[in-house]
C-alpha cells in the first residue's frame, strides 16, 4: 500500500504514486501512450485506490482535452473521495492567446477544465511549463482569483528551472498571492537534472516534488535491454523521443543494475526504478503512466520496496554525473554548506 506524504508546504497529505492518465484518449502526441477508454479508465482508477493512491493528474493538452474528460466520466460520483491536477499553459488551438500564463488563457482554460472534468474545483492547478513573455504579477494573481473563487484548492508548477521556481515564490510572496506548494518535474534514475538545483530549491522552500516519467517512459521497465528487441507496440519503440537518451550505454548499465537490484527482492527492474526515487530528497509522488492494468498493479507494488542503503549507493554509482560549475567549487567551502546544499554535494565530500 501507498503512503502519504505532505505536499510540499501545504495541508493535503497525497499518496506517493499519482496515476498518470497521458494515455488516456490516446491522440495528437499522446497517440503512442495509450488509448484508453472510460472502461479501462475506471478500471484503472480503481486498482489504483485499491493500493491507497489519492491523487489523479492529467492536463488540458492531453489528447486535446479527452484525457480530462475520460478521467471526469470514470471517476463520476467518486471524484469528491480523490484530488484531481491539471494543468494549464500549452497550445488549445492556434489562436495567439490559445496558450501560455496570460489571465486571459488561465481563466478561460480553468473555466474548460473543470466542464471537462465535471467538477465545480480543481484540487492541483499546474502551470505546464514557464511563459518568459507573461509578467508574473499576472500569471500569479489570475491563480490566487481562481484560488479565492473556490474553483482552485492549490497551485503547482511543472518544468520550470530553480530560477523560475524562485522568481515565482518571491513575486507571490512580495504581492501576498498564494503560492506554489509543488512542482512536477522528470525524473528518473536515468535523468537526474533536477538534483543540481531544483531539489535544493526544493528542500529550502518546502515544494513537493512531483515526478513525471518515472520510468523514463518505459526506458527503465526492463523491457529495454542491451542487445534486446524490445517489444513493438512499447512507446520508445513506435518514436516517442521522452526524456532523450543522451548516452545509451549508461542507459543499458543502469538498467542491468535494475535487473541486479531487483533480484535481490524478487522484484522488478521497474518496481526498483520508482522505489529508488521514493527515497530521495523532496519526493512527494511519483506520477506512474501505465498502458495495461498489469503493468499498473506490478508498478503499485513499488510501494512495499525498499532498497538497502548499499542497493541505493549502486543505483546513484551507476547513474552518477559530473558536477558542473559552481557546485564543484562549492565543495572549496564545504564547511558551510545547508541541508539542501547537501542533498548534491554530501556524496562528493571525502569523509
Ligand atoms: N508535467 C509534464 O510535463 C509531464 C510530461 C509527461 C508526463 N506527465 C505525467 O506523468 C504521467 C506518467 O508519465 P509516463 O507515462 O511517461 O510515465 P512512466 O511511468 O515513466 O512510463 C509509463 C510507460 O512505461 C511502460 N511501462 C510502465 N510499466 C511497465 C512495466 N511494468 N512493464 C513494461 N512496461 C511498462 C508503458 O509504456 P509502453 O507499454 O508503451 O512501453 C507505460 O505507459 C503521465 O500520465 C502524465 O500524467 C507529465
Amino acid at each position: 500500500m501507498v503512503e502519504y506524504r505532505q505536499l510540499g508546504n501545504s495541508g493535503l497529505r497525497v499518496s506517493t504514486l499519482t496515476l498518470g492518465t497521458m494515455g488516456f484518449g490516446g491522440t495528437g502526441f499522446a497517440t503512442n501512450v495509450g488509448k484508453i477508454d472510460v472502461a479501462g479508465a475506471r478500471r484503472q482508477i480503481e486498482i489504483a485506490r485499491d493500493s491507497g493512491v489519492n491523487l489523479f493528474d492529467t492536463a488540458d493538452v492531453y489528447s486535446a482535452g479527452v484525457s480530462e474528460e475520460i478521467l471526469g466520466e470514470a471517476l463520476g460520483g467518486s471524484r469528491d473521495d480523490v484530488f484531481v491536477a491539471t494543468k494549464v499553459r500549452l497550445p488549445m488551438g492556434d489562436g495567439p492567446n490559445d496558450a501560455g500564463l496570460s489571465r486571459f488563457h488561465i481563466i478561460r482554460s480553468a473555466e474548460a477544465s473543470l466542464r471537462r472534468l465535471k467538477t465545480d474545483h480543481i484540487d492541483l492547478y499546474q502551470v505546464h511549463e514557464w511563459d518568459g513573455l507573461t509578467p508574473l504579477e499576472e500569471t500569479l494573481s489570475a491563480l490566487d482569483d481562481l484560488v479565492h473563487s473556490g474553483k482552485v484548492r492549490y497551485i503547482g508548477a511543472s518544468n520550470f528551472a530553480a530560477w523560475h521556481l524562485m522568481k515565482s515564490l518571491w513575486t507571490a510572496d512580495r504581492h501576498g498571492l498564494t503560492p506554489f506548494v509543488s512542482t512536477q518535474v522528470n525524473y528518473s534514475v536515468q535523468t537526474r537534472d533536477i538534483e543540481y538545483e531544483i531539489v535544493p530549491t526544493a528542500v529550502d522552500q518546502g515544494l513537493g516534488i512531483l515526478v513525471w516519467s518515472p520510468l523514463a517512459g518505459g526506458l527503465l521497465s526492463g523491457k529495454y535491454r542491451r542487445g534486446v528487441d524490445a517489444p513493438a507496440g512499447s512507446r520508445h519503440v513506435e518514436g516517442w523521443g521522452e526524456p532523450p537518451v543522451y548516452d545509451v550505454d549508461k542507459l543499458y548499465d543502469i538498467v542491468e543494475e535494475l535487473f541486479a537490484v531487483a533480484d535481490n527482492h524478487g522484484a522488478t527492474p521497474a518496481q526498483v526504478a520508482l522505489a529508488y526515487l521514493l527515497a530521495k530528497p523532496a519526493v512527494t509522488s511519483l506520477v506512474i503512466g501505465a498502458r495495461t492494468e498489469e503493468q499498473l498493479q506490478s508498478n503499485l507494488a513499488a510501494a512495499d520496496l525498499q532498497l538497502e542503503p548499499s542497493e541505493f549507493e549502486r543505483l546513484d554509482t551507476v547513474s552518477a554525473f559530473n558536477l558542473p560549475y559552481p557546485f564543484w567549487h562549492h565543495l572549496n567551502a564545504a564547511d558551510r554548506l545547508s541541508r539542501a546544499d547537501l542533498t548534491l554535494l554530501a556524496r562528493y565530500i571525502k569523509k
